[in-house]
């Protein structure tokens, strides 16, 4: 088979994941990089084997339209990458969380590369792994009945933070949109000013009319991070996204789903093992499903498992939370009719480490950075 020929935008922390996994696939093959930081660039073509670097996308894309595009700037600049990269005709472009502040920023992206026929991914997200949408398939199908509810239980600023896993998951998992939100926030100073934390209580009604509250105010004192390197660590009875029916109840935790089915003679949850379909790729890093999804989609035109239009809906919840809040938790209906509400992202994430003073050293990038969530 034709190798797919792949160039990441963007090659620090999260680029250089999605660098080792194109270039570990047998069907992706990395062709170039573009990289603002000049040192770094060096770092990470001599890591890669890359000859082919480029500091700015105009003179990468001068050169190479590869046919998928990997776009992992800070969110500041993912607009004008995605949008260069379409419009020069890169069949499949990823961005990631969030793909920007500004609701029509979001939406440019969006419409340019539809009106272009791009196919435009959403990036390192943990319901494009395959057992959370094979589960999602499951639901669907209706083997676990009919879902009459939901309830969404996370950490400080997870829904108008970075957001999108959360929103992601509920959306895919109800098989619905969200059509209005009434939100609580506290403190105060937060709820009003322009950034994207906040602690907020509150209520989502989706399309298919479930209402499903959420609280996202649980103060735990050991973070994700911590989480992921130990299990054991977190108290999972209380964190999560349930979704459930007369008889079964599904609970995500970012790449964990516990599944119950049935009822043992005292009246409790018997826990349910489900058999996931064996997944050639599941070998390689975290972000394999949302890379795999867009190579099928590249291939074969299959669905996204996460794709623009998702990050897309996680920043309007978000904005649609701090709305709400703000005018004293009115409910706000979804779409927003004023595109040009945004929510700032915390710095890290919209102008990178470099400016936010964390940048990562060359002999990280140089090295065999494991990085995020593996
Ligand atoms: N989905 C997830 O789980 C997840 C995890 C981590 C980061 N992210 C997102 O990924 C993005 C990047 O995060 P990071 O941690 O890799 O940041 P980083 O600062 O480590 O890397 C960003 C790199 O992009 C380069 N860059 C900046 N502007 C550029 C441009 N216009 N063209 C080319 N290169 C440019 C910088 O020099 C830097 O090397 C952020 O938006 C962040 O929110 C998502």
């Amino acid at each position: 088979m034709k190798k797919l020929k792949v160039a990441i935008i963007g090659c620090g922390r999260l680029g250089q994941q999605y660098a080792t996994a194109y270039s570990n696939y047998p069907d992706t093959e990395l062709i170039a990089i573009t990289e603002h930081n000049s040192e770094r660039l060096k770092a990470v073509g001599n890591r890669f084997g890359t000859n082919n670097l480029y500091s700015n996308i105009e003179s990468m894309l001068k050169d190479i339209v590869p046919d998928i595009a990997a776009v992992v700037t800070p969110t500041k600049w993912m607009k004008e990458s995605v949008i260069k990269c379409s419009n020069a005709g890169v069949k499949g472009i990823s961005t990631d969380k969030p793909m920007a502040a500004k609701l029509s920023d979001a939406d440019e992206m969006i419409e340019v590369c539809k009106a272009n026929g791009t196919i435009f991914a959403g990036g390192n997200l943990a319901v494009a792994h395959n057992h959370v949408q094979e589960t999602a398939r499951w639901i669907k199908e209706g083997k676990f009945g009919q879902i009459i509810g939901g309830v969404v239980n996370c950490m400080a600023d997870d829904l108008t933070g970075g957001g999108v896993q959360w929103i992601s998951a509920l959306r895919l998992l109800m098989d619905s949109e969200i059509d209005q939100i009434i939100a609580w926030g506290k403190p105060k100073s937060y709820v009003f000013n322009s950034s994207s934390v906040m602690h907020s209580n509150g209520i989502f009604t989706m399309v298919n009319g479930i209402q499903v509250p959420f609280f996202q105010d649980n103060i735990i004192d050991v973070y994700k991070e911590k989480y992921r390197k130990d299990k054991s660590t977190l108290n999972r009875t209380k964190m999560g996204l349930d979704i459930w029916s007369n008889d079964s109840l599904i609970r995500w935790f970012w790449e964990d789903i516990d599944i119950y089915k049935g009822f043992d003679n005292l009246g409790r949850r018997k826990p349910y093992i489900p058999k996931y379909k064996d997944w050639q790729w599941k070998e390689f890093n975290y972000l394999t499903g949302s890379t795999r999804s867009l190579i099928n989609a590249v291939r074969t035109g299959s669905k996204l498992a996460i794709s623009g239009h998702d990050l897309r809906q996680a920043i309007e919840v978000a904005i649609g939370i701090k709305l709400s809040a703000q005018m004293g938790n009115v409910p706000i209906k979804l779409p927003l009719n004023d595109r040009s509400q945004s929510l700032m992202p915390a710095q890290a994430r919209w102008v990178g480490g470099d400016l936010s003073g964390n940048p990562q050293t060359i002999s990280e990038a140089s090295a065999n950075w494991k990085g995020y969530y593996q």
